[in-house]
């Protein structure tokens, strides 16, 4: 077994989590590079910083080129759990729905794709990565150790989006959110490039009937049993 240190970047362990909105995959990831001492790459942030960072410059959302440089561009922090564009804490903005379409839009853009290719794989640290999106394991680290696909029935993740935003104070409509999350899903799934998909050796966890924690023991019993390559 190799020190962490003399490991190039391209031999540490990824542990990929793709899957549609709201299915869990966020908090699963962000639990299982906690037990590991792992990092933790949530690259949907990244679109919806660049869709946030377009709507604040006044943007439009199908201007490619534009929507590409600042995605390239992107002034963004992590910090402490919260999310920083330049010196706003947009921790709580980039949730909001209408940036989670604003994000789903960029993120059919080729060029959008292309610019935020090299600041994802930076993220790939010592001791490894736990990454959360749609083409982490299909597109971003295709030799990641491990890889899964979660998901969860679309009514299932709508009704766990409206407990979030009533939890929050604010109010919601469990149909609207069923059709916004059919919408996005299709959206998703149909682009050309990188689109929403399971790679051909993701494990495959439907949570429509699991807790968080079995979720995230499903995980690490995954990457427990995968080949030692790349791993610590
Ligand atoms: O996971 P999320 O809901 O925060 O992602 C927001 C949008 O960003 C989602 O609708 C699709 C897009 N996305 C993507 O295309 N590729 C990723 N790796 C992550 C997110």
């Amino acid at each position: 077994m190799n020190p962490p240190s003399l490991l190039t970047p391209d031999a540490l362990p990824v542990i990929t989590i793709d899957g549609p909105s709201a299915s869990g995959k966020g908090t699963v990831a962000e639990r299982v590079a906690a037990v590991l001492g792992f990092h933790f790459l949530d690259s949907g942030a990244l679109y919806r910083l660049t869709a946030l960072s377009a709507m604040k410059n006044g943007v439009a959302l199908d201007d490619e080129a534009r929507v590409a440089e600042l995605a390239s561009a992107l002034p963004a922090v992590f910090r402490d759990g919260a999310v920083w564009l330049l010196n706003e804490d947009v921790s709580e903005a980039i949730r909001a729905e209408a940036v989670g379409e604003g994000a789903s839009k960029v993120a059919a853009l080729p060029a959008v794709r292309a610019a935020l290719l090299d600041r994802q794989r930076a993220y790939r640290q010592a001791p490894g990565l736990v990454a959360d999106g749609r083409d982490m394991g299909t597109v971003i680290f295709p030799d990641a150790v491990a890889k899964v696909f979660l998901t969860a029935s679309a009514e299932a993740r709508a009704e766990r989006r409206y407990k979030q935003l009533i939890d929050k104070g604010n109010s919601a409509s469990l149909s609207a959110l069923v059709a916004d999350m059919q919408a996005r899903d299709a959206r998703d799934t149909a682009r050309l490039v990188a689109p929403l998909k399971p790679a051909p050796d993701a494990l495959f966890l439907d949570t429509t009937s699991m807790g968080v924690e079995s979720a995230v023991q499903a995980v690490l019993d995954h990457y427990a049993s995968c080949e030692p390559r790349n791993k610590l």
